[in-house]
């Protein structure tokens, strides 16, 4: 009793959408542990419902009055503007109520990077207040180059000819112009907008990044030149806290179906949480994973092709192609999947976490990016890290096929996939005591924890 009264309060803020709220969660769970109470302050649109374990956090709801219809109308970008513009006041109100009920010190508030809203009304309260990076720091150093080069106007313009995009970006090799986070959802004005926001600073008195520095040393130390506060490399978080934040329910029959198939034979093909596909670009995955000769577990998620409510209205061939050899689910316990030992390969779209989880666990990857972050986080597995394969251009029968043999048959997948143990024994290393993210971590909460405001 006596310690929960000294507990000091963070009040947190995730964006609404999967790969934002699990990291957030993870946040919270590690800062509880360390002692801090929580608040979790979410949105109306995409409210996600605690586990029972998390009890003793605090869940509020920022009273915006978005319809859910937004969301798919407007398209992630657009609205994400329109959330930051709608929960603005509504938050500061929010705030202002927790700070009259609350028996003790709020230490500060901590926002995802894309909920910036936040930082004002932490400012009017005199409250210091902490971005939260769910995307990787070099991701987060690109939209700062890339927004810099946009206000130059020194950026290759997108509808240039191929070669040029290939051109490495000065100073930030081996990035090409092409790997630059740029949305397929939003023209590039909006993304710029959003982009300023995100790399502005403003009153920020830190930056925690779900990140090692095993894996981004020289982005993190751009960061740290640039942004002039400290920057906390504190991941992967998932390795340090489990926090069950799955919005979708989970398949756990695919487990059953891994545990019949021998080690590293089966590829995991899931593409995350907001990227939609083409009925073409399912129909020739299907192909090339089918002529591959490879097991697959295949996560299509409702709605996730484009006119098609699921996989009932593919043409029949569909399933003469995954009959044999595929098991296919509509939302997997995807951390579980890949600590599986019968999976030997993850066909992603490079999502921050993803990426995390599959380097959590050895397993190396075949990238087809799909929007913003995921290219700068597809190139460096290919070309930094060396455990992936990245599948540039259209997507055809072929370059699958070929992209599953090179990653789960012969000696370059073999190679990648010694590199991803040997990465995944750095992460381990890095999250235990004594370990660069253990010791950011304690360096932020012992910042907290002594501060007198
Ligand atoms: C988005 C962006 O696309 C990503 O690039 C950014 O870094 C975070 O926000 P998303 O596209 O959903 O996220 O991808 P990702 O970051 O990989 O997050 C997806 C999460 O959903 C992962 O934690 C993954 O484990 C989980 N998942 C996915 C499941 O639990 N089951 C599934 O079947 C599929």
């Amino acid at each position: 009793m006596e310690e929960k009264r000294a507990r000091k309060r963070l009040v947190l803020v995730p964006v609404p959408a999967q790969g934002h709220i699990s990291p957030m969660m993870q946040l919270a769970k590690t800062l509880h542990l360390k002692g801090f109470s929580i608040t979790v302050a979410q949105t109306k649109f995409n409210y996600f419902n605690p586990p029972d374990d998390s009890t003793d956090f605090q869940f509020v709801t920022i009273p915006e009055s978005l319809p859910e219809s937004d969301f798919k109308n407007l398209g992630p970008i657009r609205f994400l503007h329109k959330l930051n513009k709608e929960c603005q006041v509504s938050f500061k109100d929010c705030l202002g109520q927790l700070l009259i009920q609350q028996s003790h010190e709020i230490a500060c508030v901590i926002y995802d990077e894309f909920m910036y809203f936040a930082e004002a009304a932490a400012k009017e309260f005199n409250l210091p207040n902490v971005i939260f990076s769910t995307t990787s720091a070099t991701a987060f150093a690109c939209r700062s180059v890339f927004e810099k080069l946009y206000a130059e106007n020194a950026l290759v313009p997108f509808n240039e000819p191929k070669e040029e995009q290939n051109e490495l970006v000065p100073e930030f090799h081996p990035l090409r112009y092409k790997d630059f986070p740029v949305s397929r959802w939003a023209s590039l004005e909006s993304i710029m907008e959003i982009y300023r926001n995100t790399v502005d600073k403003r009153t920020a008195s830190s930056v925690i990044i779900n990140t090692t520095s095993c894996l981004e040393n020289s982005s993190l130390l751009w960061l740290q030149q640039r942004l002039e506060i400290p920057v906390y490399p504190v991941g992967p978080l998932h390795m340090v806290a489990s926090a069950p934040t799955s919005l979708l329910e989970e398949n756990k029959s695919c487990i059953e179906w891994l545990n019949k198939r021998s080690q590293n034979s089966v590829i995991f093909v899931s593409l995350g949480s907001l990227a939609l596909m083409e009925i073409n670009e399912v129909m020739e995955t299907a192909s090339g994973l089918d002529s591959s000769n490879q097991h697959f577990l295949w996560v299509i998620r409702p709605g996730s092709i484009r006119e098609s409510e699921w996989i009932e209205s593919l043409p029949e061939e569909f399933s003469q192609m995954v009959s044999d050899r595929g098991y296919i689910v509509k939302w997997a316990p995807q951390k579980e999947v890949l600590a599986h030992p019968a999976v030997g390969g993850f066909w992603s779209h490079c999502g921050w976490n993803s990426t995390l989880e599959s380097i959590g666990e050895g397993v190396p990857m075949i990238c087809k990016p799909f929007s913003g972050d995921q290219k700068v986080n597809a190139s460096y597995l290919d070309r930094v890290w060396k455990i992936g394969v990245q599948v540039e251009g259209d997507l055809d029968r072929g370059a699958v096929e070929r992209a599953v043999k090179r990653l789960m048959v012969g000696e370059e997948g073999e190679k990648m996939r010694k590199r991803a143990v040997s990465l995944k024994e750095k992460l381990r290393a890095s999250v235990r005591s004594g370990g660069s993210s253990h010791n950011s971590l304690e360096e932020f909460v012992n910042f907290f924890k002594t501060v007198k405001q």
